[in-house]
């Protein structure tokens, strides 16, 4: 028999235990930060340096070399080696965890922080240093049009095309690390309900939580390796 095609989405609970906060946990971002005010293209219109600020903080964040990818980054590089179908790892984060992990079947489909985009010829560049308005864009050369290479909320994910082409035959969904708050991406365990093993690996029951066949609570470097080394034994 064929190894399932295996199709994985993480959330920022992935890389808490990296130093990163998530989102919506009680120390969250978005527990001290309006959404509104930075993550948004109105926002970035209205307020384009404070905006900057906030990725350009994150960013240095990212740059800290006490940021390094954890156990749980590391085992689902070592499953895309090791795993005889196809993997896709689709993350919903913009840090560069994964890639530095050894992941290269990877979609980062809400952008990456270490990327950097002119809105002006939608050039899109590698960037690890703090970006401002008065940034001129490599390629252009005009200033005023760098932004983020961050999907904000009212802007379309990237790769959805590829994701679903891989939701479609995949034998096997992961979930690990996301509230399942934020669609599309919490509506892709309905997408394959019923013809694929869905599994959510979490700290905690997320909002979607019902809607998978298997559940593993716990912090992710200890039920990520434990499920990848299960997962590889039987493959
Ligand atoms: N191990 C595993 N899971 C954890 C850990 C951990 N150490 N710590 C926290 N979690 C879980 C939390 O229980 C929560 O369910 O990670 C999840 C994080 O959820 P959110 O903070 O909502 O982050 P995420 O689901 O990635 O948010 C999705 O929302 O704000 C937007 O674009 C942003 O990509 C983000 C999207």
């Amino acid at each position: 028999m064929t190894a399932p095609s295996i199709v994985i989405l993480t959330g920022a609970g992935i890389s808490r235990e990296s130093g990163l906060a998530t989102f919506r946990d009680a120390d969250g971002i978005w527990a001290r930060i309006r959404i509104e005010d930075v993550a948004t293209p109105e926002a970035f219109a209205r307020d384009p340096a404070h905006v900057h600020a906030f990725y350009n903080a994150r960013r240095a964040q990212l740059r800290d070399p006490a940021v390094q990818p954890n156990a749980a980054h590391l085992a689902l590089a070592e499953l895309e080696r090791r795993w005889p179908g196809e993997v896709l790892l689709v993350t919903q984060n913009v840090d560069d965890l994964h890639g530095r992990a050894g992941s290269r079947k990877l979609l980062h489909m809400h952008g990456e922080l270490m990327k950097a985009r002119c809105a002006r010829c939608e050039a899109v560049h590698p960037w690890t240093d703090d970006l401002s308005t008065g940034t001129p864009c490599p390629a252009c050369g005009r200033a005023g049009g760098m932004r983020p290479h961050v999907v904000w909320f009212g802007e379309v994910p990237l790769g959805m095309d590829r994701i679903g082409a891989a939701l479609d035959r995949c034998g096997l969904f992961l979930s690990i690390g996301t509230s399942g708050q934020v669609h599309p991406a919490a509506g892709f365990v309905a997408e394959v309900r019923g013809r694929a093993r869905t599994v959510e690996l979490n700290l905690e029951p997320s909002e979607s939580r019902s809607r998978f066949d298997e559940a593993i609570h716990g912090p992710a470097t200890e039920v990520v390796p434990r499920f990848v080394r299960d997962l590889l034994r039987g493959a």
